[in-house]
């Protein structure tokens, strides 16, 4: 009798596993509301690009829409746009004798990577960047000067006009990567 009821066991397993294991995994959503900081509510939800976000308040969510639908990175075309973007511009990048040398020994899928990662934040993305400072980032870069910045931004700027990025866009993400010259140059933070 045991055997028969283990037998049966085992069959009522086998037969339930199989619908367990198909269950979806529920997606993990942040616990903490960009907006307010505060708890989500877990029924208050946007999807944006595959990804749930939460937030504390109807109000968050409403200010998240905002900002998303203002932002450059939507405008630019979101994560597809900034994908192919940064495709591109590091193919350009690695032609551009002015340049190319300080990837020599660079990872650059790991490169690529963080360059999404970066401009997608940077450009108002919902995922922040966690990466380093580009103070620090290119601090250790020996001999960087204003010709190597020059580059950069005119493989970027050649990179979005070639994507039939507008020219208003195109002076807007310019006027973006301006504001981080004095960074990624190292040149001394003005005084307050
Ligand atoms: C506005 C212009 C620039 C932006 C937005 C930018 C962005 C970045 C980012 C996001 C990283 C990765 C940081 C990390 O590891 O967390 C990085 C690293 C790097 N950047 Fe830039 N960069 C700029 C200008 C330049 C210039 C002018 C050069 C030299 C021609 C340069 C060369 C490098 C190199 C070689 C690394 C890799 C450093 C390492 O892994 O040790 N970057 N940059």
């Amino acid at each position: 009798m045991k055997s028969h009821i283990s037998l049966l066991t085992a069959l009522a397993l086998a037969l339930a596993l199989p619908a367990f294991a198909a269950e979806p995994a529920k997606e993990q959503i942040n616990t903490v509301c960009p907006i307010s900081g505060k708890p989500v509510d877990p029924n208050i939800t946007v999807v944006y690009e595959g990804k749930t976000f939460a937030f504390a308040a109807e109000a968050c969510r409403t200010k998240f829409n905002e900002v998303r639908a203002n932002s450059l990175y939507q405008k630019l075309g979101g994560k597809g746009a900034i994908d192919a973007a940064v495709e591109l511009f590091y193919k350009k990048v690695l032609a551009d004798a002015r340049v190319k040398h300080y990837f020599d020994d660079i990872n650059m899928n790991k490169q690529r990577r963080k360059q999404r990662e970066f401009l997608s934040a940077a450009l108002g993305s919902p995922i922040p960047w966690t990466g380093k400072d580009m103070r620090t980032a290119h601090a250790n870069i020996p001999g960087l000067n204003e010709t190597h910045f020059t580059a950069i931004a005119e493989n970027l700027k050649s990179t979005l006009q070639e994507l039939k990025i507008s020219k208003d866009l195109i002076n807007q993400v310019l006027a973006l990567v301006g504001t981080l010259h004095d960074d990624v140059l190292n040149l001394p933070k003005p005084a307050k």
